[in-house]
């Protein structure tokens, strides 16, 4: 039996140091195709994307927060999942699912990535993370900022995960 995509499933892993290698247009397109055919409630599509590429942006984002965002600096390629909580009352859901499916679609495509969430984080005592890539990106005020889907060509190797050692005491078979 063809396991393409739990061969996938298995060597995605999250990856924080890329080559200076800028990504494709073609895969970056092929990435946003896969954003918009996400699943989201009701087919409300209240998510809005954000592709940034360049260096001085992509610097300045990485200052988010003081943990967890500085990846953001080197990668070549960052994807701001935003959404619109007027359009869907589970816009935090539709925008979870759409950052996974495109850290999937990287996957598929050789890339690496990792997602920095922005969501419910502080930048400092002034601002939070949200506002701070809001202010940079000119993003609306009326629109949710949940994850920066930082992605390029790797140039770290992670481990797959060991199907031997996964967490299997969570899983429940109802008798
Ligand atoms: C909701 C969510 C938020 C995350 N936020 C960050 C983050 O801000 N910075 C970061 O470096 N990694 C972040 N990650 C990546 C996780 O740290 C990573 O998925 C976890 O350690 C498991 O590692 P793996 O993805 O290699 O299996 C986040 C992942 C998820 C699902």
């Amino acid at each position: 039996m063809e396991k393409h995509f739990f061969e996938l499933l298995k060597n995605r892993r999250s990856i924080r140091k890329f080559l200076q290698q800028p990504v494709e247009p073609e895969k970056i397109d092929l990435i946003l195709k896969a954003a918009l055919m996400s699943p989201a409630s009701k087919r409300t599509n209240g998510w809005e994307f954000w592709v940034v590429q360049q260096k001085n942006t992509l610097e300045k984002m990485a200052e988010c927060r003081p943990h967890g965002s500085k990846l953001l600096e080197n990668a070549p390629l960052a994807i701001i999942v935003t959404a619109d909580p007027n359009k869907s009352d589970v816009w935090f859901e539709d925008a979870s699912i759409a950052s996974i499916i495109i850290q999937l679609e990287a996957a598929d495509l050789g890339l690496g990535s990792c997602w920095v969430q922005i969501y419910n984080r502080e930048k400092d005592e002034t601002i939070s993370a949200e506002q701070y890539i809001k202010n940079i990106l000119n993003i609306p005020a009326h629109l949710h900022v949940l994850s920066a889907i930082a992605i390029g060509y790797k140039d770290e190797e992670r481990k797959p995960f060991d199907i031997e050692k996964l967490a299997y005491e969570k899983i429940h078979f109802h008798q």
